[in-house]
């Protein structure tokens, strides 16, 4: 990946000698990690109300915190340009379009419910590409909401950092965003894949055999802004898809309850393009409620097949694709032992997620670079990836 230090141990050693430089004041500095995460199945259904099936890796944000004595907020980082400092008091109450942007609108949410009543200094790192379609503002976000928790010392709520992270990507940043990458950020497990139905919020927990599977990640080094961007304009097309459509069902509470029936009956009035976009949805809630019950039954292949006919989806009809990534997804699925892939979040840009059998690693990351290198003349970093147990402090190395 395109980060300076690929492994935590080296981030943190590194990140700890920059907090020091870059930090004023005096204190103890506490370390706490956020992972970002990686969806297998579900794409672009967490803003219609239909399942997702992601989960954490064990790359992502570190955070150095401490309390200060006065009112000051300051945060900095060690992967981006520019420090945010000013007052508890007088938080900002728009983003300005910096990276900071994230940690100030958890901070500004939590000021608002009445839980930050102190001074700060933080300082964000870690070892996770931002922008590349891992999560990288859901993990500094959820991050940032369970350091504030946990410098607090009082029980540690989730769910409330799962909020924090949503208003201040919603609210503050602007993003239209649905609830998975924090419920992933923050609820995941190793070795399982986390079930969410975002109709009800309802989670449940896969396991998927780690010995025999693995998940990999290659990066196409393309990045695409997420805010107020194409991002947004998919999750408005699909509103106004429901808009269309939802009367003519009874009961239908968001997209995910149209069945393709009543989609490919409204065409004309849909529109081509938001047409293609509801099919993508419909589809994918049938795909993605097959691939849980492949995974259920141990099918693996099964599930591989649905992530790249997801791919396929996200091509053809949702149009989030580029060519590196399709040209990635094809030849990770011609690689024997690939199971399935796809591109994983938002998608004009960023990474692929493939399932393969751990068997079938030896060589794959070299001729995936080798193969994308000789097509568009750039390295595709390739990682291979644990699951991850959710934010946490680093105790033992702090
Ligand atoms: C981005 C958004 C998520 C989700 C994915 C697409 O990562 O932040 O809420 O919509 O895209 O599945």
């Amino acid at each position: 990946m395109t980060t300076k230090s690929t492994d935590l141990a080296d981030a943190l050693a590194e990140h700890r000698r920059l907090s020091a430089q870059r930090l004023e004041g005096s204190g103890e500095l506490r370390v706490f990690f956020a992972p970002g995460r990686v969806n297998l199945m579900g794409a672009h259904l967490d803003y219609n109300g239909g399942p997702v099936m992601p989960t954490a890796i064990d790359r992502g944000t570190l955070i150095f915190a401490r309390v200060r004595s006065d009112r000051e907020v300051h945060l900095a980082s060690a992967l981006e340009e520019g420090e945010f400092h000013g007052s508890v008091d007088d938080l900002p109450s728009s983003a300005s379009g910096a990276w900071f942007d994230y940690p100030l609108g958890v901070l500004r949410h939590r000021s608002q419910e009445g839980e930050l009543a102190h001074g700060l200094d933080l300082f964000f790192g870690g070892n996770l590409p931002i922008g590349a379609g891992l999560s990288s503002s859901a993990s500094i976000c959820v991050g940032t909401a369970y350091a504030l928790q946990g410098l607090g010392n009082g029980r540690i709520d989730l769910e409330a950092c799962i909020a924090s992270a949503l208003w201040a990507e919603r609210e503050f940043v602007g993003v239209h965003c649905g609830i998975m990458d924090p419920y992933a950020v923050g609820l995941a497990r190793p070795n399982h894949l986390l079930w969410v139905d975002c109709k009800d919020g309802q989670v449940d927990h896969v396991p998927i055999d780690s010995d025999r599977l693995t998940i990999a990640v290659a990066d196409s080094g393309v990045r695409r802004e997420l805010a107020g961007s194409a991002f947004n304009d998919r999750v408005d097309q699909c509103a106004r898809a429901f808009a269309l459509l939802g009367d003519g069902v009874s009961g239908a509470s968001c997209l995910r309850d149209v069945p393709r029936e009543v989609v490919d009956a409204q065409r004309t009035r849909l529109g081509e393009d938001i047409w293609k976009r509801a099919c993508h949805v419909t589809d994918e809630v049938e795909r993605t409620l097959m691939a849980r019950a492949a995974l259920d039954g141990g099918d693996f292949a099964a599930f591989g097949r649905a992530m790249t006919a997801s791919h396929d989806s996200l091509r053809d009809q949702f149009e989030v694709s580029i060519p590196e990534l399709d040209f990635l997804v094809e030849t990770a699925v011609a690689w024997p032992g690939v199971l399935g892939s796809r591109l994983t979040g938002a998608g004009f840009g960023g990474c692929i997620v493939i399932l393969m059998e751990t068997r079938a690693c030896p060589g794959f990351a070299a001729h995936l670079n080798a193969s994308y290198r000789s097509r568009f003349g750039r390295d595709s970093d390739v990682q291979f990836f644990q699951g991850d147990r959710g934010p946490r402090e680093l105790q033992d190395q702090a």
